[in-house]
């Protein structure tokens, strides 16, 4: 079953042109976005929701963290991101009229059902499910859903599920945007051709991975590693770290760069490589000025640049740059490299990739 590839990670993470390609089936045509791919009242209720509740655990929470970006940027929706653990057990004050996501691959995890029914138990009925298992319990508990078409995903960290989970939050970002009367015919045009353009993008970043496979070899040795990203690759920075702490065993942190002289450059030696996610966007000049932070205190960087980003390569930083520059898609293709980053790690250092010491799959328990 596994073919060419050593480890199911491995497989997942290069199936991921054809799982997004699936995924964004039903856009592949020339036609629009139509808000009933995510149910036949999906008008009524999008053209309803003044406000977003998303609530997820694990990779599927930094999923809704980079759909905030894009809900509140494109769609003008105020919109919060809870971990279901927490949301479920504190007092918040429901809105009957917040549309609910609830994210998750498994569609069996835990928290993410028990937060989902507390939601509904106060009120806040319309809801809607991203998943990748039609049947599963958490898909028969909501008014929406939307399934996402990445396949088994048999690895417990997370990568086909977690892309896969973002081209559907870009699609609801759109159909929200529309519905609300905030998305022009050109724009709608442009997001949707960057849509389908996705599965030959992401083709391109895999074809870096004999470069990031140095990078992991130089690190691999390390017991600390920091993320690094702003804005909506902040979130990419967590699942970066995310990656990294589940199969290679490293400790890894993320920070949004912004927030590295309040606290963790105290941190910062040569012992601490520092990876950061730096595409071309209005925060590279801050970005860069962050790293140069980390430089003078002798930290080794990685920086994953985008394509025609000016980071000069100097003793100590290391820049691999992007094919392209991807605009508000461009979460999805950093991350694809973030994962590849940790597979190589993990692989130097021969931890059980598929099945990492104390997890499971699915996490249905509390
Ligand atoms: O099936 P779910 O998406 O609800 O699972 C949520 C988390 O348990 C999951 O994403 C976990 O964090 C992964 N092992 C991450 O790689």
């Amino acid at each position: 079953e596994l073919g060419k590839y050593r480890h199911y990670m491995q497989k997942e993470i290069f199936e991921q042109p054809q799982a997004l390609g699936n995924t964004l089936e039903m856009i592949a045509g020339g036609g629009g976005i139509s808000p009933q791919l995510f149910g036949a009242d999906a008008v009524g209720i999008f053209g309803a929701t003044r406000r977003v509740l998303i609530l997820a655990c694990g990779t599927s929470y930094h999923a809704g963290l980079v759909a905030r970006y894009w809900i509140e940027s494109v769609a003008k929706i105020s919109c919060t991101v809870e971990i279901a653990s927490e949301y479920r057990y504190r007092d918040s004050v429901p809105d009957p009229e917040t549309l609910v996501v609830v994210i998750s691959q498994s569609g069996e995890t835990a928290d993410t059902l028990a937060a989902l029914k507390f939601a509904k138990s106060l009120g806040m009925n319309k809801t809607l499910a991203i998943c990748n298992v039609p049947e599963s319990a958490i898909v028969r508990e909501t008014a929406l859903r939307f399934v996402t078409r990445a396949g088994p995903e048999i690895g417990v960290a997370s990568t086909k599920a977690f892309t896969t989970q973002l081209a559907a939050l870009a699609l609801l970002t759109l159909a929200l945007a529309k519905v609300n009367g905030r998305l022009s015919d050109e724009d709608e045009a442009m997001h949707l051709a960057h849509l389908r353009h996705l599965p030959v993008a992401v083709a391109k970043v895999l074809e870096l991975e004999p470069e990031i496979e140095g990078w992991a070899q130089r690190f691999a040795s390390k017991h600390h590693a920091l993320f690094l990203g702003r804005g909506m690759h902040y979130p990419i920075a967590l699942e970066g770290a995310l990656k990294l702490k589940e199969i290679s065993y490293i400790h890894a942190e993320a920070y949004p760069a912004g927030e590295l002289k309040h606290g963790p450059l105290a941190l910062v030696d040569k012992e601490m490589p520092v990876i950061a996610v730096a595409p071309a966007d209005s925060l590279l000049e801050k970005l860069k000025s962050n790293l140069q932070e980390v430089k003078a205190r002798g930290g080794e960087l990685y920086v994953f640049a985008d394509a025609g980003s000016e980071i000069p390569q100097s003793e100590g930083v290391h820049i691999l740059h992007m094919p392209e520059h991807y605009g508000l898609l461009s979460p999805i293709l950093h991350v694809v490299s973030l994962q590849l980053l940790s597979y190589h790690a993990a692989l130097v250092k021969g931890t059980d990739v598929d099945k990492p010491r104390n997890l499971a799959k699915s996490v249905t328990v509390e």
